[in-house]
């Protein structure tokens, strides 16, 4: 008998693929909708194959994403926000990514672990170029960040008491999933998101989308190349975890230079536990990591490690609800350059 945890363990690609086609063709929203329905007729309202629609359904349901009873099929509890395209919790788009995107990827471990990374990718692009291929793929990637980014950040504005705030800068706030949120928590606070130039008319239709055209722009640039915009504020949501050691602190550094007195740095990012026994997200995404960018996931304790070596004093961390936590540096008020 193969032990329930390796079973799972084996058969999980069917899970995510399975995630994707229901996603993609209507069934999560129409189980929204129509909470017990049967194959039959649940394949007869989507205009699909009965057979096809009925495997997929026991696939789920054998996962506990629905729940089978008689034939009648349900979402399983709780699953219902994280599945639906209307709800600000789904992660159907971070899906869409991971099949699209990192799942190809993986065939480079086997190189990884004969020769390195270094030498594997020594002819490959630098990870958003290959991210960024065309204005597909820069679409894709964003809507991801959104579904994954957003809601967390109505947490994360509030743990990052932003009253006392005039001017964030969202540095590689993409379509701007935290800026949204923090503009939203406080009236007084204007947002520039710094981002490559591909990003600028995403964050720009989302501002008008979101009606917050009048407090949130967009300054395109290169991080590696260019100085960060002033402001009281800077965030690096899923920045560092892109990164080594040493080019987070750099960048820190430069959210350091650019900071007003009495500035802070607001780092937010999945952790480790202090052991890196978990959490299983976090374990998972540190391996998509290393197959889609330079970097790694870190424990706090690592994170604030990073902030002293930039020259940022007080560091501390608070904790969300979900699994994007927040850790803030503050620039002292007499600081110059953290060099
Ligand atoms: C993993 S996403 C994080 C998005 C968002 N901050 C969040 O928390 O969901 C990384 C972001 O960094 C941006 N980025 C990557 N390289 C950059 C560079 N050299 N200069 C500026 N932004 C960059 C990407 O365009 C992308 O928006």
């Amino acid at each position: 008998m193969i032990p329930a945890n390796l079973e799972r363990a084996v058969y999980g690609m069917y899970a995510t693929h399975a995630l994707r086609v229901a996603d993609r063709h209507g069934v999560f929203a129409h189980l929204t909708r129509h909470s017990g329905d049967s194959a039959p007729t649940i394949a007869a309202a989507l205009a699909v194959d009965e057979d096809t629609l009925e495997r997929l359904l026991l696939v789920l349901a054998s996962f506990g994403v629905l729940d089978a009873e008689g034939g009648r099929y349900a979402l399983a509890a709780g699953v219902r926000p994280y599945v639906d395209r209307d709800d600000p919790h789904c992660l159907m788009g971070f899906v869409d990514h991971l099949v699209d995107d990192t799942a190809g990827q993986f065939g480079r471990l086997g190189g990884y672990l004969r020769a390195g990374k270094a030498e594997t990718d020594r002819d490959r692009p630098a990870p958003f170029d290959s991210l960024y291929r065309d204005d597909e793929s820069v679409g894709r990637f964003l809507d991801a960040m959104w579904s994954l980014s957003h809601h967390v950040s109505h947490e994360l504005a509030a743990l990052a008491d932003l009253g006392d705030r005039r001017q964030l800068i969202d540095v590689g706030g993409a379509s701007g999933p935290f800026s949204v949120a923090a503009l939203r928590a406080f009236p007084d606070l204007r947002a520039t998101v710094f981002d490559l130039p591909q990003v600028g008319p995403h964050l720009a239709a989302r501002a008008t989308e979101q009606k917050l055209s009048d407090r949130l722009d967009f300054a395109a640039g290169d991080f590696f190349r260019d100085p960060l915009p002033p402001g009281d504020c800077h965030a690096f949501g899923y920045i560092l975890s892109d990164w080594d050691d040493e080019t987070c602190v750099a960048l820190l550094r430069k959210a350091h230079e650019a900071g007003l007195p009495g500035g802070r740095v607001l780092i937010m990012e999945r952790l480790f536990d202090d052991d890196r026994g978990g959490p299983l997200a976090t374990s998972v995404m540190n391996l998509s990591m290393h197959v889609e960018t330079e970097g790694r996931h870190r424990s706090a304790g690592e994170y604030l490690e990073l902030l002293r070596r930039a020259g940022f004093a007080d560091g501390t961390v608070r904790r969300s609800s979900g699994d994007k936590h927040l850790i803030i540096g503050e620039r002292r008020a007499e600081s110059g350059s953290g060099r």
